[in-house]
């Protein structure tokens, strides 16, 4: 949309070369967690990625790292059960963290088991003092659903920055992509903590990863920034 090199401090559009070198990085797990004081104490930026099982928060963090076994991912809704944190950039220097989150609307947990989970992610994601964006990831067949919605409205409610990253686009006949970005452009609008941009991704053929890794580097410490890219 844009391709006239934007410059200036107006200009947030995120650098994809950045990106690229970022994410050929290291990336190492560094724990898994289930309770709040389990939380890694860090200084570092943190980008967290949640939405309903299922919808691919896992498969996203192995593309984007390029690593096909980093998260654990399945068929079975339900396949990540703790906060998963992975630290991301050059060797002794770490970027940023990257945390894969229990997905919530599973139906076939017991009540118990859903409110503990949802109680977690929840507290984490309303109380996390480095979390500078959740990726709130919507199935691309699917749309935003209404547990999307209340997670949304926490969000909202707790100033936590969130965008919006479509999924599973291969799945999508041709033009359903463009109906789904309008329809979803209208909902965020009236939602004040979600960002404009949707990113709209497939984890299995590789589209928009470029751009999602430009928008996590975005976030990440410069200081840890090696690539400058030519200004
Ligand atoms: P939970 O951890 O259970 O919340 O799930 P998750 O959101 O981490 O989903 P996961 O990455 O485990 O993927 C769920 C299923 O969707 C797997 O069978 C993936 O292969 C599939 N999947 C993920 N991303 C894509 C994609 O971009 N395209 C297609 N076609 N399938 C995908
Ligand atoms: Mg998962």
């Amino acid at each position: 949309m844009n391709d006239a090199a934007p410059e200036g401090p107006d200009d947030d559009t995120p650098d994809i070369e950045t990106g690229r070198w970022l994410f050929a990085q290291p990336c190492e797990f560094l724990r898994g967690v289930v309770e709040m004081k389990g939380l890694p104490e860090t200084a570092l930026p943190e980008v967290a990625f949640a939405g309903r099982s299922n919808v691919g928060k896992s498969s996203l963090i192995n593309a984007l790292t390029g690593r096909k076994t980093l998260a654990r991912t399945s068929n079975t809704p339900g396949r990540t059960k703790e906060l998963n944190f992975f630290e991301l950039g050059p060797q002794g220097q770490a970027a940023v963290m990257l945390v894969d989150l229990p997905g919530y609307g599973y139906a076939r947990e017991t009540k118990a088991r859903v409110g503990e989970w949802t109680r977690l992610v929840m507290s984490y994601l309303r109380g996390r003092a480095g979390l500078r964006r959740v990726f709130v990831l919507i199935d691309a067949r699917h749309g935003i659903k209404e547990n999307d919605h209340e997670v949304m409205a926490m969000l909202d409610e707790a100033a936590v920055s969130y965008q919006i990253v479509l999924t599973k686009i291969d799945k999508l006949k041709k033009g359903e992509l463009e109906l789904r970005l309008e329809e979803v452009r209208a909902d965020i609008r009236r939602h004040v903590a979600a960002h404009p941009r949707i990113v709209a991704t497939s984890s299995e053929k590789g589209d928009g990863i470029a751009m999602l890794r430009a928008e996590v580097a975005s976030l990440a410490d410069p200081a840890a920034l090696g690539y400058k890219p030519q200004a």
